[in-house]
């Protein structure tokens, strides 16, 4: 008998089941109605009362031993078993949503339309879709004026006297706005505009601007000057310098092109600024009373400003981005560099 016991002991020590059918099978064999203990307890019954009170207590401690064994393993497996199961990992902290984010442009024309808003102005918007009357009649482009060649123009209906076509500029809003308000007039017009254009690092067919208008008595160039000059400090810092250089536009006289400190090199020269230091940045001008005339505001009595720039052009600036086309690409690398924190 001690013999067996001392196998079964060995054997014991060296049980390392894979399953738990291995497990079950070394239980019967162990333990079951014709196990090698229930045996062994059979035999013990004839054994001399001598040597009975120490192999009792060894049969007694050798099941005890078997039984834990086969519980431990029994727990171990399963739960390798569940591991195996779950292919998740139930401690891993949770992936996070991928929350998608403002575009810049979107960014910068909020940016642009809140700083205005704070000098009282409200914000007018216009069809994309346009005809000649508010994108170049009503704004003093006489019919074969070279003027017109400035803006080169997708048309969709060039047959009639007044063709359908996508907007150059968002300056029809103005035109819009003074048909329908009275004087005195404090609106931005923000939206797309598109030209004929070759797309290039600085130009492309579809972009956005933002206009602005001010009609009242006694507006001046002072007044458009001034204004100009608070909403590039808000926008670049109050450090920002513009300066404005006489141009020409039909719908505003005087006009001029409004030029910012470059921000890029800091005035050193670079291949943005051209190597001047300055960045063309809006036109502007006092609005035309031709203008005034032609959307039923008498110029005797009121006078105004407007002036227009592009979203993108104000975009590259704020964030030195040196080819438009980013912005267009859609590139997710680079619209996640622009985190507004207001979704
Ligand atoms: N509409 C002009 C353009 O697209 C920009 C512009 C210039 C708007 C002068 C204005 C202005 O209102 O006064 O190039």
């Amino acid at each position: 008998m001690w013999d067996t016991i001392d196998n079964v002991t060995k054997e014991l020590k060296g049980f390392h089941p894979g399953t738990q059918v291995e497990v079950e099978e070394f239980r019967v064999r162990m333990l079951g109605r014709k196990g090698v203990l229930t045996r062994l307890f059979d035999e013990f019954r004839n054994v001399d009362p001598a040597g009975k009170k120490e192999l009792g207590k060894k049969l007694n401690l050798l099941k005890n031993q078997i039984q834990e064994t086969l519980n431990e393993h029994k727990e171990r497996l399963s739960r390798t078993e569940t591991g195996k199961s779950r292919t998740e990992d139930m401690t891993k902290p949770a992936d996070l949503l991928n929350a998608g984010s403002r575009h810049p442009i979107a960014i910068v024309q909020r940016e642009i339309l809140d700083i205005f808003r704070k000098m009282g102005f409200s914000v007018e918007e216009g069809p994309e879709i346009e005809d000649d009357w508010h994108v170049f009649s009503a704004l003093n482009f006489a019919p074969d004026h070279p003027a017109r060649d400035m803006q080169d123009t997708f048309f969709i209906n060039n047959d009639s006297d007044n063709p359908v076509l996508l907007r150059t500029h968002t300056s029809s809003v103005q035109v819009r706005t003074m048909e329908k308000q009275k004087p005195p007039i404090r609106v931005v017009c923000p939206g797309r505009v598109f030209r004929n254009e070759a797309i290039s690092a600085r130009a492309h067919c579809i972009f956005h601007q933002v206009e602005g208008l001010y009609i009242d008595e006694n507006v001046s160039f002072a007044d458009l000057k001034q204004s100009i000059l608070i909403f590039v400090r808000e926008m670049f810092g109050s450090s920002a310098r513009i300066r404005l250089r006489p141009s020409y536009f039909p719908f505003t006289e005087p006009s001029a092109e409004v030029d910012m400190n470059c921000n890029i090199c800091g005035g050193a020269g670079c291949n943005i600024c051209k190597n001047t230091g300055w960045l063309e940045i809006m036109g502007a001008g006092m609005v035309d009373p031709n203008v005034l005339k032609a959307s039923g505001i008498d110029p005797e009595k009121h006078t105004g400003f407007a002036f227009g720039m592009g979203v993108e052009r104000i975009a590259m600036l704020k964030w030195q981005v040196r080819d438009l086309r980013h912005y267009f690409e859609n590139d997710v690398r680079f619209l996640e560099q622009f985190q507004s924190g207001l979704l």
